[in-house]
Parts: C-alpha cells; sequence; structure tokens
C-alpha cells in the first residue's frame, strides 16, 4: 500500500471511529469523566489565552468535536472557524452553538490538508487533536495557515508515563486505532515550525486524586498533589514527559516583514 493510500485509510478510520463515537456517546467514555475533570486548570488556561488574542482576529479551532469551545469567544472574534473530519461532530457542534453568527464557518475538512489560504488566521487552536494526527505534517499545515504573528495552542495528552500506557492497553475501546499520545520528540519537532514554543506540563501523580470520591477529598488531594508534582517537575526537569496532559503555546517568529 502506498503512502498516499495508507494516509487516507487512517482518515477514513478516524471519521468512521468518530461518527460512530458522536452518534452513541456510549456509556464507558462517561467512567472516564472523572479523569478529564482534574483537566479543569488546563482548559481554563487554554480558554483564556485564546479569548485574550480573539478581540477582532480571525480564529480556528481544529478537531472541534461536537464540544466545540467557540462559543468562549464568538461574540469577540472576527471570524470563528471551526473544522473536524467528523461529519457527525459537525452537525452536534452547530446544534451546541445553538443560533446563528453571522461570523461562525463550521466545515468537514481535513486538518492535515486543509482548504484556507496561507497566513489566514491570527489564532489556531484545538483540544486533544494533535496526537490524531502526523504530528509534523499537522504542524507544518497549522504553520503555515498561521499569520506571522499569529498564536496556535494545543492541550494534548503524552504518551511517556508507563501506568497511563497500562490503563491505555486495558480500555482500547475508548480510542481509535491511530491515534498516539505524543512524545517529546513530537513537541520538540514543533521548533522546526515555530520560533517561540511554550510548553506547560501538567498531572504526575494528581491523577491519584480522580480516584478519591465526592468533591471535598478530591479538592484537596488535587490541590497536594498538584503542588507535589510542581515540586517533581522543578528538582527532576526530566519528570515533566510523565505527565498525562501538555499545554503548547506557538508561535511563529516574527519577520521583517511582518512587524513593519
Ligand atoms: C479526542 S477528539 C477531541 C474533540 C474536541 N476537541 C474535544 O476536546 O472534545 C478528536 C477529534 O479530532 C477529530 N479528527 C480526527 N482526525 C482528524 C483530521 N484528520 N482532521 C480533522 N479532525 C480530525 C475527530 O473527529 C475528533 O472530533
Amino acid at each position: 500500500m502506498s503512502h498516499r493510500q495508507s494516509k487516507e485509510k487512517i482518515l477514513h478510520r478516524e471519521k468512521d471511529f468518530h461518527d460512530e463515537r458522536y452518534r452513541s456517546e456510549s456509556e464507558n467514555r462517561k467512567t472516564t469523566n472523572k479523569y478529564y475533570r482534574l483537566k479543569k486548570d488546563f482548559d481554563q488556561r487554554f480558554l483564556d489565552l485564546i479569548s485574550e488574542h480573539a478581540k477582532n482576529k480571525k480564529v480556528l479551532e481544529i478537531g472541534c468535536g461536537p464540544n466545540i469551545n467557540m462559543p468562549h469567544w464568538v461574540d469577540r472574534a472576527q471570524e470563528c472557524h471551526g473544522i473536524d473530519i467528523s461529519a457527525v461532530a459537525i452537525d452536534q457542534a452547530w446544534k451546541r452553538l445553538g443560533r446563528h453568527y453571522d461570523n461562525v464557518h463550521l466545515k468537514e475538512m481535513n486538518a492535515e490538508k486543509m482548504d484556507y489560504e496561507d497566513n489566514f488566521f491570527d489564532v489556531v487552536c484545538g483540544k486533544g487533536i494533535i496526537h490524531h494526527l502526523n504530528p509534523p505534517s499537522a504542524f507544518r499545515e497549522i504553520a503555515r495557515v498561521l499569520k506571522p504573528d499569529g498564536l496556535a495552542v494545543f492541550i494534548e495528552p503524552l504518551g511517556h508515563n508507563p501506568f497511563i500506557n497500562f490503563y491505555r492497553r486495558l480500555t482500547p475501546d475508548m480510542r481509535s486505532r491511530d491515534e498516539n499520545p505524543l512524545l517529546m520528540s513530537d513537541i520538540q519537532m514543533t521548533s522546526q515550525y515555530f520560533g517561540n514554543v511554550l510548553v506547560y506540563y501538567q498531572h504526575i501523580t494528581s491523577i491519584l486524586s480522580a480516584f478519591l470520591p465526592g468533591s471535598g477529598l478530591h479538592n484537596i488531594s488535587y490541590s497536594i498533589l498538584n503542588n507535589v508534582d510542581k515540586l517533581i517537575m522543578t528538582v527532576l526537569p526530566f519528570s515533566k514527559k510523565y505527565c498525562w496532559m501538555a499545554l503548547i503555546r506557538l508561535q511563529k517568529p516574527i519577520t521583517k516583514e511582518s512587524s513593519a
């Protein structure tokens, strides 16, 4: 099978997997909500960063899924675009928006090969999307559509922690066959396309607080373990790769033409 054929096969599998998942939103995903609530700090940081930069700007959310984040900046941005390979996701994203906005454009589209012109967007963002793509192709394409002074922000899972990987192996139905949580080499490679790369890491031990019942116990343990994680990462910087999540903030180098 040629490289192109295998890429197309992956794309179809991703589309079919997500169409089916969003159509049926299975019960077993509800069991993962306890982990996903841990991400609330990162999610808030992501939303704040984009909302801050969105004023009168063109913003693109890639792999938006049904729970599109656009409502957080739709009132301040000039143009809001959202794309996903799943038609069901786009259909449900329209429903989530709830009403018509003149500045909103949602489309079924491959994030590795977008229809947009070069240097079109001020902000490109996504949650849990890059690890569904081929990272070099994705970062190249994002850099292409992003203006020279634009900002790209992503939250992605990492693939180095053996305990998390063990859990992933035990629960294969929750993930698509072709997704691959990012490796440090994927993150390092962003410097080929972006001059300014900032990465924040979260959740080594704090993930354990997900197993505690109730919000009181959970919140106390989360806050303690979060501080433990910060200490571990300060003393042993290599331990960052064992985090569950990374928030990746990318900016292209500002060229003379764009800053003039
Ligand atoms: C883990 S889900 C994340 C959805 C959403 N961002 C969220 O946080 O709920 C990954 C999303 O990426 C989409 N996706 C996968 N491959 C894609 C591709 N090549 N181009 C665009 N979207 C893609 C899937 O359809 C799915 O909606």
